[in-house]
């Protein structure tokens, strides 16, 4: 399949690049500045320039793709302050792209999270979160139920629910930003009674979901990228 990628050039999005190439697909990933441009085609993914705010190239690039993987996030205004300005710019590419491809039965494939779906008990794959559309996290799980009733549109939508960490070799992530302050204070410290539970999962594994659910997942299927 000719796959278009968003994030192609980010932590999960460059594990998935070669993924998808190794199984025999060709891959256009959007980048939104030289560096970017270039790491895709080092890569040997095609660049496709311009940004998340351009929604009219997100949707003429998915027409002439056979599938797409959406894994961009605004991680810069998300981490600054302004998480539900990122979700909505989430939204938006995310209801671009579930018109262009409306009708055309052609994979989708999207980035969620776990985190606070169902605090204090196991989330599944069927579990939401409560509550209204503000706050954290349920911003972007109102975007993946979106996605997931993209399969009553024609599209055959998936959503990838990744574990709080996705960690990895050269990870610069929460786990290591822990392990460097134990390093730091020669002890390994935890809230309260040290009951709590969190996910993990490798990128390389992340990403071989991303291309199984590209690949292979029904419409509307939610799937949890979690295994530690
Ligand atoms: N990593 C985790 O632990 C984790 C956990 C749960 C969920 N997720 C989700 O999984 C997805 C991928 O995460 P990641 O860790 O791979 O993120 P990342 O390393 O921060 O990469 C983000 C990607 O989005 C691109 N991007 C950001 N703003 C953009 C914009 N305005 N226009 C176009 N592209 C833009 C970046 O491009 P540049 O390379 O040019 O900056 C990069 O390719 C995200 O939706 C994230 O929220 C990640």
């Amino acid at each position: 399949m000719r796959v278009f990628v968003t994030g192609a050039s980010g932590w999960i999005g460059s594990a998935l690049v070669p993924e998808l190439l190794a199984a025999g697909h060709q891959v256009l990933g959007l980048a939104r500045s030289p560096e970017s441009a270039r790491a895709l085609e080092k890569a040997g993914a095609e660049p496709v320039h311009g940004s998340l705010a351009d929604l009219g190239l997100l949707a003429e690039t998915a027409r002439a793709s056979d599938a797409v993987a959406h894994l961009a996030f605004r991680h810069d205004i998300a981490f600054t302050g302004d998480f539900p300005g990122a979700a909505r710019s989430d939204r938006q590419a995310v209801d671009a792209f579930g018109e262009a491809l409306a009708g055309s039965g052609k994979p989708f494939a999207i980035a969620s999270g776990l985190l606070g779906i169902t605090p204090g008990e196991v989330a599944t794959e069927t579990s939401w979160p409560g509550g209204g559309d503000e706050g954290l996290c349920s911003g972007r799980a109102v975007t993946a139920r979106a996605t997931v009733a993209l399969a009553d549109q024609g599209v055959r939508s998936s959503v990838v629910r990744l574990a709080p960490t996705v960690h990895g070799e050269g990870d610069n992530g929460f786990v290591t930003a822990l392990v460097g302050v134990a390093r730091e204070k020669g002890v390994a410290a935890y809230i309260g009674d040290g009951d709590q539970r969190w996910p993990a999962v490798h990128r390389l594994d992340a990403a071989r979901l991303f291309r199984l659910a590209l690949e292979q997942a029904p419409a509307g299927a939610v799937l949890h990228a979690a295994a530690e």
